[in-house]
């Protein structure tokens, strides 16, 4: 391994070589081999000094201390220990040493505390990287880093205001500080002519209204946020009409006045972005007329009513409008009016759209058009549309057939509309579809078995559609499919196929079958080669199943797969998918025999529903392997014997339910399962203990047979779930309300933290 390294390090002295390695040895660097550790330093050729350390992200893993060896690098110029992990370490005042540095990142660390004033000393730093960290207290003593060109503070907790040499800096050209306390407003220098602030990212701070007049005077910015402010009154969009080279302005969660979005001038006219998100707009803006140069337009989270205007269509540079959640309802011009539009990108989401669709622009790329009352077709030249890759229509009332050309497409849903026919069977070999949701629409026929040729299919939603067929046992083809769900039509015969006798789906970790015709009976080891569900995630692990998000970041627009997965116990009306877990519902269809033990292999499962079935024998004991389960429903089979101890300790299991069983003896004792509602359990006569009334200690327990139609309404208005309103902390409605409130009142919190883990993680 040494020769490869010195190859690198050809110029590096033995001891700066030495230094180097200690500094590592102060880590628990397993996240990084040793010629990847190297890969990043670089030394002076003459004087064989450390002059560049850039590790990979993700090397080393613990506290930074005072005395650390890198501390004794005196002459590096530049060091990126960019996202490793030097979590509660606060950022020593070494660094004060290291002052021939000219580039320092120390971003996405997890450094804590305030920075030492020691970083003055730092005086030919050009590049400051500090931002996602845990930083606090005051602004940083910068300066006096008079070569200073880029600073980025931002994603911290610093507070306090802004000193007012800061602005005065003669080679500032990147300030960010966007996403900490900061509050009131910045002093201008007496003379901003000889500024050179390109960029100014100040959005989610505590700023006050002044700060526009201020910011308003540098006026070689280019790139400017201001986004979600301390400004309570409506800001005139004239104060930035000095700023005659802005290309970008962020003013989202800031209140816009009315008359500025009338006026035809005095805005820079040479804007190519602009986002004027949650900004209480209520009129289409029609200066917006005049910015020929405009590419990216965000206009979404207002109060737009009426018709988007024709000339909207024709800005030559168009290229993403987002107007998202507002109360438009239609289209000026004819059905033609998008199609020689240069948009490519275009959401119309949850607004009031009603009517045919009209033809999509020439070079759509990504139509979101869900949640509106679009009626008629899906437009025909959709087909026609060769950089067509996503295509949302879910939540309207489109009708007729689904288009045939579907493999051109990575993403199709259509969820929640008024289809009809059947899939077409025109899927060709090489198709790029990923996602394909139909659920919820009138469509007959068969699955077609040309799904074959999508080898990037990874999630698959016929539900609540008419749909007549045997299982698809030929799907497990395909190599990266993780969610495949049938509820709710017509499927019949067995899933357990004859020839090999269990089931492989190599990545598969949704199997909703529910509500269908099949039947028969499962091998105990049914579910042994079930992979992806056997292995259980790290909480690092990424959650969502996220479609391309870097390729998409730039353009302003992160898709992520959503589901309807309905559990007794749990529902996840449009929630993402949560790909480190799992869920199997095979409820409400005529399997008979014993539930396979092999189930106890499926560790990331955290719903299983095989309730309205005809099972019989016992609650397999390997249950208790199950250690994320958090809906478990039996309910409504022919189970008999007593219900394993095990699942009393499982400690997520928030909802279970064995009602309507054979089981008998004492109910498994445990803090999960004592607070159960007693309808989980009763219908089985033989059963006692808490939250029975039946105590085990009598001699004989007469059988109370419960009214059974009370039961099933109060579940279903008292035990379901929506994941998502848990996470975020309130329900869509006082149906939601009330469950959550019960439930955050009786469950351990901890059942909630990986899905709010995952909402944060989002955010970030
Ligand atoms: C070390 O990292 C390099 C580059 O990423 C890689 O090619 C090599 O296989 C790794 N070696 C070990 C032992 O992990
Ligand atoms: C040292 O590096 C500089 C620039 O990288 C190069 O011009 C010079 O020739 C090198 N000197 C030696 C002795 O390798
Ligand atoms: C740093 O100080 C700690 C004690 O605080 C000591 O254990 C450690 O060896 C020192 N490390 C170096 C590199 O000097
Ligand atoms: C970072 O380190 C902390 C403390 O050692 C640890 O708890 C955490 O899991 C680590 N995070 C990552 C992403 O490695
Ligand atoms: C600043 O740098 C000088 C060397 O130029 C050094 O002696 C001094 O200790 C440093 N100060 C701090 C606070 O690190
Ligand atoms: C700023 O620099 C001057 C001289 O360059 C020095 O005297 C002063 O101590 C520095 N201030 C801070 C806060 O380091
Ligand atoms: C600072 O680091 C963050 C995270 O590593 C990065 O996203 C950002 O672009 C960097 N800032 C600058 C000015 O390069
Ligand atoms: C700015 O002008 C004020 C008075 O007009 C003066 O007192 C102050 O010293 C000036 N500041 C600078 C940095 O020139
Ligand atoms: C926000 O502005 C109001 C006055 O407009 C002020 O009273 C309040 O303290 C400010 N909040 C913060 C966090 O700065
Ligand atoms: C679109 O452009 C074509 C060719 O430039 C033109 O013939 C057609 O009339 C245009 N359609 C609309 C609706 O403007
Ligand atoms: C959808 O369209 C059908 C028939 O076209 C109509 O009966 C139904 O009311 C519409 N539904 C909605 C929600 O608009
Ligand atoms: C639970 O898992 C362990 C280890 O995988 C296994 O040894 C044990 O038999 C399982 N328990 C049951 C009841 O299947």
């Amino acid at each position: 391994m040494i020769d490869t390294l010195l190859l690198g390090l050809a110029a590096c002295r033995p001891d700066q070589i030495q230094t180097l390695l200690q500094f590592k040895n102060e880590f628990d660097s397993r996240g990084c081999n040793g010629s990847e550790y190297f890969k990043g330093v670089r030394c002076d050729n003459t004087t064989g000094a450390v002059t560049k350390l850039h590790l990979p992200s993700g090397c080393l893993n613990g506290i930074l201390k005072p005395n650390s060896s890198l501390f004794g690098l005196h002459q590096l110029c530049s060091l990126d220990l960019s996202h490793n992990n030097f979590t509660s370490s606060s950022l020593p005042s070494g660094f004060g040493n290291l002052n021939r540095l000219v580039v320092l990142s120390l971003s996405s660390n997890g450094f804590i505390g305030q920075v030492p004033s020691s970083i003055s000393n730092l005086s030919f730093l050009t590049d400051l990287n500090i931002s996602h960290n845990e930083l606090i207290g005051s602004f940083p003593h910068v300066w006096n880093l008079t070569k200073l060109s880029f600073l980025d503070l931002s994603h911290n907790h610093f507070s306090g205001t802004i000193p007012s040499s800061l602005l005065s800096m003669p080679f500032l050209s990147y300030l960010e500080l966007s996403e900490n306390y900061f509050t009131g407003s910045v002093e201008v220098p007496n003379s901003t002519s000889s500024s050179r602030l390109e960029t100014l990212y100040l959005g989610h701070n505590h700023f006050d209204g002044q700060i526009l007049e201020a910011v308003s005077k540098f006026i070689t910015l280019k790139y400017l946020d201001l986004s979600f402010l301390n400004i309570s009154y409506p800001i005139d969009l004239n104060l930035f009409s000095s700023l005659e080279s802005l290309l970008n302005i962020d003013l989202s969660g800031t209140s816009i006045s009315p008359v500025s979005l009338r006026s035809y001038l005095h805005f820079p006219l040479t804007m190519e972005r602009l986002v004027l998100s949650d900004c209480d707009i209520s009129e289409f803006p029609s200066f917006l007329k005049t910015l020929k140069n405009l590419e990216l337009i965000d206009i979404s989270h207002n109060k737009i009513k009426g018709k988007v205007p024709e000339w909207f269509w024709t800005l030559p540079h168009l290229i993403v409008v987002r107007l998202a959640d507002n109360s438009l309802y239609g289209f000026e011009g004819s059905a033609e009016v998008l199609v020689n539009s240069s948009v490519q990108i275009l959401s119309l989401a949850s607004n009031q759209f009603k009517g045919p669709f009209p033809n999509p622009p020439r070079f759509i790329n990504l139509l979101n058009a869900r949640n509106n009352s679009f009626t008629g077709n899906i437009p025909l030249s959709t087909c026609n549309r060769s950089s067509f890759t996503l295509l949302i229509l879910s939540y309207n009332n489109f009708t007729g057939p689904i288009p045939q050309c579907l493999s051109n497409f990575k993403i199709v849903k259509l969820r929640k509309n008024n289809l009809e026919g059947s899939i077409p069977d025109m899927f060709y070999v090489g198709a790029s579809i990923q996602t394909l949701d139909f659920g919820y629409n009138q469509l007959t026929g068969k699955l077609p078995r040309s799904l074959l040729n999508c080898s990037f299919l990874q999630f698959l939603s016929v539900d609540n559609n008419i749909i007549k067929d045997t299982f698809p046992f030929w799907l497990k083809a395909l190599p990266t499919l993780q969610v495949l769900t049938l509820s709710s039509n017509k499927f019949y015969g067995p899933i357990s196929s004859s020839d090999q006798g269990h089931l492989v789906f190599p990545e598969l970790r949704i199997l909703d079958i529910s509500h269908n015709n099949f039947g028969g009976s499962f091998p105990a080891s049914y579910f042994v080669n079930w992979k992806a569900l056997s292995l259980k995630m790290n909480e690092d692990g990424s959650i969502y199943m996220v479609y391309n998000k870097e390729a998409y970041k730039n353009v302003y627009y992160i898709y992520e797969d959503v589901i309807d997965l309905q559990n007794k116990g749990l529902f996840m009306e449009q929630t993402k998918v949560l790909t480190s877990y799992g869920a199997i519902d095979f409820s409400g269809n005529r399997f008979v025999g014993k539930i396979p033990e092999s189930i106890g292999l499926l560790k990331a499962l955290i719903a299983l529903n095989l309730s309205n079935n005809a099972f019989t024998g016992h609650i397999p004991l390997s249950l208790e392997n199950l250690t994320e389960l958090e809906s478990l429903d039996l309910s409504r089979n022919k189970l008999s014997g007593t219900i394993p101890n095990g699942l009393g300790s499982l400690s997520f299991l928030a909802y279970i339910n064995v009602s309507h069983n054979q089981l008998k003896g004492e109910i498994p004792q445990g803090t999960q399962i004592t607070g159960q509602s007693k309808s989980s359990f009763e219908g089985n006569a033989g059963l006692c203990g808490l939250p029975l009334e039946q105590s085990c200690f009598r001699s004989s327990v007469p059988a109370i047979q419960p009214k059974q139609k009370d039961l099933e309404e109060e579940e279903d208005k008292g035990e379901v779930l929506n994941w998502k309103a848990v996470a975020m902390g309130y329900g869509p409605g006082v149906l939601f309300g009330l469950a959550i409130a019960k439930l955050i009142a009786s469950y351990k919190p901890e059942w909630l933290v990986k899905i709010i883990g995952a909402e944060k993680r989002k955010h970030r």
